[in-house]
C-alpha cells in the first residue's frame, strides 16, 4: 500500500476549497435550519451512533460542519470536534456553529497531520461518513490514527459509499477498480458540484432545507486525486491495527448522492435516497469497530 501522499492531499485541499463555494450556494439560511434543531443525518448513522450525551466525539472530514452540528441537535453530543483539510469548509463550519448558537470546535488539518499531533486516547466516539475514505492515500495510516485518538473501549463508526458502487461511472459503465491498492486516480475535473447533480424536482435538500439555484454549471479549476479502497483494505487495516469489528452492513441505495444518471429518488423522513432499479447492488455500507480495553 502507498504511504501518506501529502501532495495529493494538498491538491484536494484546493479542489475542495473551490467546490464548497458551489455546494453552499445551493443551501440557504442554514443557520435557521440548525436553530430550529434541523438535522442532516440519515437513519443509518443515527442508529449506528446512538445517544452521544456525555461522550467526547470527533467527526473526521466534517466538511462544512452540517453533520457535526446535527450530532448536537439530534444525538445530544456536546461540543464535538470536526476535522477537515479544506479552509473554506472549516471557516464556513465555524461561522455556521456561531450563527446557529451551537457549540462545536472545528480544526483545519490534513487528517494524517492531525493524527500525528493529536493527544492519544481522547475520544469515546470517532465518526466519518459519505465520501470520506476515497480522498485518503493510506488506509493503514488511517486505521492507526483512528485507533490512536480513540479511548480504550471507544468506538469508530463509518457510513460510506460502497466500493462496488464506485466502480461504475455515472452511465454505469465499469470504469474504476474495486481497489486501487493505494494507487492515486487523478481527475482534471476536480471535485464536482454533487449537490446540484443530486437535487430532486421538488428542490428539497433535506426536509425544511430548500435547494437554491446558486452557482450554475460549476467547473472546478483545481484537479483532484482519489483512491479506491475495497472492503478488505478498510476492514483489513482496522483489524491489523487491533480494532475489533462489532457491526457491518450493506445497503442497496445511496443516501443523498445520485451516483448514476439512471437512479430514481425515494423520499425518506430525513431526505432523499437514490435507488437503482436493476439487480441488487450494494451502494453503501456501515461499520463499527471498537478499540479494546487495555489488558
Ligand atoms: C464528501 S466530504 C464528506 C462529507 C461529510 N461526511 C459531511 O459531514 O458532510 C469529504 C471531505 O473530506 C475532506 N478531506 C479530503 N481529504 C482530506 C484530508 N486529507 N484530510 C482531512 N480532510 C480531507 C474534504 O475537504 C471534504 O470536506
Amino acid at each position: 500500500m502507498a504511504s501518506t501522499n501529502i501532495e495529493s492531499h494538498e491538491r484536494n485541499r484546493a479542489s475542495w476549497n473551490h467546490a464548497i463555494v458551489a455546494h453552499n450556494s445551493h443551501k440557504v439560511d442554514q443557520h435557521l435550519f440548525f436553530k430550529n434543531k434541523g438535522s442532516t443525518l440519515f437513519r443509518e448513522e443515527m442508529d449506528l451512533l446512538g445517544n452521544l450525551a456525555g461522550l467526547s466525539v470527533c467527526h473526521l472530514q466534517c466538511n462544512c460542519g452540517q453533520d457535526t452540528l446535527s450530532l448536537v441537535t439530534t444525538l445530544g453530543a456536546e461540543n464535538p470536534v470536526g476535522i477537515d483539510i479544506s479552509d473554506t469548509a472549516v471557516d464556513f463550519a465555524t461561522q455556521l456553529a456561531k450563527d446557529s448558537g451551537i457549540d462545536a470546535t472545528f480544526i483545519r488539518s490534513d487528517i494524517f497531520e492531525y493524527f500525528n499531533t493529536a493527544e492519544p486516547d481522547q475520544f469515546d466516539v470517532v465518526f466519518a461518513s459519505y465520501g470520506a475514505l476515497n480522498w485518503l492515500s493510506s488506509m493503514q495510516k488511517y486505521a492507526a490514527g483512528v485507533s490512536k485518538i480513540l479511548k480504550p473501549g471507544g468506538r469508530y463508526c463509518l457510513v460510506e459509499f460502497h466500493p462496488v458502487g464506485y466502480i461504475f461511472n455515472p452511465d454505469m459503465v465499469h470504469e474504476y477498480p474495486y481497489s486501487s491498492a493505494g494507487e492515486p486516480i487523478h481527475s482534471e475535473d476536480g471535485v464536482g458540484d454533487y449537490v446540484a447533480l443530486s437535487s430532486t424536482e421538488d428542490r428539497e435538500v433535506m426536509p425544511n432545507l430548500t435547494y437554491a439555484e446558486g452557482i450554475k454549471d460549476f467547473k472546478n479549476s483545481n484537479p483532484s486525486t482519489e483512491f479506491c479502497w475495497g472492503l478488505a483494505d478498510v476492514i483489513g487495516s482496522m483489524a491489523e491495527t487491533g480494532l475489533q469489528l462489532s457491526h457491518f452492513k450493506e445497503y442497496p441505495y445511496s443516501n443523498f448522492y445520485k451516483i448514476y444518471k439512471c437512479m430514481t429518488p425515494e423520499k425518506v423522513k430525513e431526505g432523499v435516497r437514490w435507488c437503482f432499479d436493476g439487480p441488487m447492488l450494494p451502494l453503501m455500507y456501515s461499520i463499527c469497530v471498537k478499540k479494546p480495553l487495555l489488558a
